[in-house]
């Protein structure tokens, strides 16, 4: 090995059907090592055992006090959006129209979109998110410049250009033909390049055409091993306008599914007002959910349905949906899970919460074989939490019983001051100004 890292360590170590299977799976080392290979986990073992095999030559890095957790995994964002981030008043279609579509006019210009990449990375790292998937701009640009921007700090990343042909202003909308010719050329720019991967990124069905749509199954087909990634059901006026465009459609699932657009790599943002024959439709190809519980209070479009979705084995990921959604921090974005499930009376445990953030979401992505825990063989990408940064968290912790008390109140108490360092890929990539000592 080739760094050895000591600290608290906490991951959940299966991917699960049901979260009462959760607390079996959750591995907490009070003192711990974590050994590394380059940018590969050797193994994580108590610092007792772990010692033993650790060679004269290797330093240890010394994280005591900190509580090192695998790096978020952020399953639903917009990178353009990030400055734009909390504008005031509409709900979903206006918020679109008014906000979203003029600043995401901006994209076409390389400088405008690498100088917002590297803010975006940046936000991301210092959240502790180490992977994401995201969606730029209807400019190929927007693309480039990200890739290139994460391929540079080696995150894995996953991300797409926009396609979309109708219900946006014209500066904004391309041809199917256009669509098609410019994403396929960015898949063979950029899919499976390190760690990048690329998404086919419709917006929703209300901007995409008949034709539109049948491009993105074409290049589907074509390129099976890419992802897939839009919203849907997210606003009830959203659903009536998606019966109103595609009325020979059974229900708004329906029209991605005809396109062959459901399966194990299809990422759905929101899926808040769902029929029962929608989950139904999920489960059987295999799909994933991204829950985004800020965004989803924020524009008023409603409470997802953790319950149903666990019930009807539909994997899920969380989502800070960033600019709707109104934080980078996946503590932040946890918190006020819990407190979407408390409106409907389910109990999103701490357990649980961590779970979504890391393994869950990493299974909601397919990538559950390379990150979301310390595995041996999985890419070392980790978060270095400080549990406690103000008095009150101070406070707070002192007076917590066990590692779950610990790991709630970081959800409801915690943000971005928590994240004292973020590691990619075997590296530290940021880092508060606290330093790290070595043993
Ligand atoms: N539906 C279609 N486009 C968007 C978007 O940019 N944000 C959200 N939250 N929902 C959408
Ligand atoms: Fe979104």
């Amino acid at each position: 090995c080739t760094q050895a890292i000591r600290g608290s360590f906490f991951d959940i170590t299966a991917v699960v059907d049901m979260p009462t299977q959760l607390p079996e799976q959750a591995r907490y080392i009070e003192d711990g090592l974590l050994l590394l290979n380059g940018g590969e986990i050797v193994s994580l073992q108590p610092w007792e055992e772990g010692r033993l095999q650790l060679a004269d030559d290797v330093p240890v890095l010394d994280y005591r006090g900190k509580l090192i957790v695998p790096g978020f995994v952020d399953t639903h964002i917009h990178y353009p959006q990030t400055e734009m981030i909390g504008a005031y008043g509409e709900q979903l279609l206006e918020w679109l129209q008014q906000y979203t579509f003029p600043v995401e006019s901006q994209y076409h210009c390389p400088q405008h979109a690498a100088k917002m990449s590297a803010f975006f990375l940046h936000q991301l790292l210092s959240n502790g998110t180490t992977t994401a998937l995201v969606f730029g701009t209807v400019h190929p640009e927007s693309v480039d410049a990200l890739f290139t921007a994460a391929d540079g700090l080696g995150m894995r990343l996953i991300a797409g250009k926009v396609m979309m042909d109708r219900n946006a202003p014209d500066y904004l909308t391309e041809t199917p033909e256009q669509s098609y010719q410019q994403t396929r050329a960015l898949i063979e720019r950029w899919h499976n390049k390190g760690r990048l991967s690329y998404a086919l990124t419709p917006r929703f069905a209300p901007t995409s055409s008949p034709e539109l749509l049948s491009k993105v199954s074409q290049l589907k087909a074509e390129f099976p091993d890419t992802w897939m990634h839009t919203h849907l059901s997210e606003n009830p006026q959203e659903i009536e306008w998606v019966k109103s465009l595609f009325p020979a459609h059974k229900n708004y699932l329906d029209v991605y599914d005809a396109y062959q657009l459901t399966g194990r790599r299809s990422v759905f943002a929101h899926c808040l007002h769902l029929e029962e024959e929608e989950w139904d439709c999920l489960h059987k190809t295999d799909s994933a959910v991204a829950f985004c519980p800020t965004s989803n209070l924020f524009l008023g479009s409603g409470l997802f349905d953790l319950n149903t979705c666990w019930q009807k084995g539909v994997k899920m990921g969380m989502g800070t949906d960033v600019g709707a959604g109104t934080t980078f921090s996946m503590l932040q974005t946890l918190g006020e899970a819990y407190k979407v499930g408390q409106l409907q009376r389910y109990k999103l445990a701490a357990c649980e919460a961590f779970y979504h953030a890391t393994l869950g979401g990493a299974h909601a992505l397919d990538l559950d074989s390379r990150i979301g825990n310390f595995s041996p063989g999985k890419e070392a990408d980790f978060v270095v939490l400080d549990p406690a940064v103000s008095a009150l968290q101070q406070m707070r912790h002192a007076n917590s019983k066990d590692i779950w008390e610990k790991l709630f109140v970081l959800m409801t108490l915690g943000d971005d001051r928590n994240i004292a360092a973020t590691w990619v890929n075997g590296q530290c990539v940021w880092q508060t100004h606290s330093e790290v000592k070595a043993a």
